[in-house]
């Protein structure tokens, strides 16, 4: 493997994957192939495949510990720490998804309630810890990005990839598709 930023997110993955964040049911690891293979599934662009993979790598690609339950603050600002890294590594298309996918909760559950009734427990304390609903200026801010679809779609995937009973591949099925994201990021 000969591409740098791939090569980190293979490492990460294998040194701090294993962790579960607060009271989820899934360890970092599986949550985001499953994520990845949901967004795989539903004809996805390559851009996109890679967002769902990587769209919580700001819980383990820096040094702080994962919370152990969800008693703990589940607001670390994960989604920013990655993003000036998924920026100059994936592009764009990858780092945009990623650094709006918290606001994407918000934004669907202040504008479908019953929404907010299908997250998980930790989900829906993170949702509190990181603000709650949105007012009218945010909901319009939100609207107004450029990958605020994509960040849509990309939170129902997160929403889903909890499921301790699926099959997954390993992540190195991932390497071919996060070397051409890279590689066309960094052309
Ligand atoms: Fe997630």
């Amino acid at each position: 493997m000969k591409n740098k930023a791939v090569e980190r997110v293979i490492r990460v993955f294998q040194e701090r994957g294993n962790g579960r964040y607060g009271d989820e049911c899934v360890s970092q690891l599986e949550h985001a192939i499953q994520a990845a293979l949901l967004a795989e599934e539903s004809g996805a662009s390559q851009p996109l495949v890679a967002a769902a993979l990587l769209h919580d790598i700001g819980h383990i690609i820096g040094e702080c510990d994962l919370p152990e339950s969800d008693d703990e603050d589940l607001n670390d600002f994960h989604e920013e720490k990655a993003y000036q890294w998924l920026l100059v590594n994936f592009g764009i298309e990858v780092a945009d998804p990623v650094r709006l996918h918290v606001l994407a909760k918000r934004f669907l559950c202040t504008v479908e309630p019953e929404y907010a009734h299908s997250l998980s427990p930790t989900s829906l304390k993170s949702f509190h810890d990181q603000g709650g609903l949105m007012s009218n200026d945010e909901l319009e801010s939100f609207r107004a990005e450029p990958y605020c679809q994509e960040a849509l779609v990309l939170r129902r995937w997160d929403d889903l990839a909890k499921d301790e009973q699926k099959e997954i591949p390993n992540i190195e099925y991932f390497v071919p598709l996060l070397t051409v994201c890279s590689e066309a990021a960094t052309a």
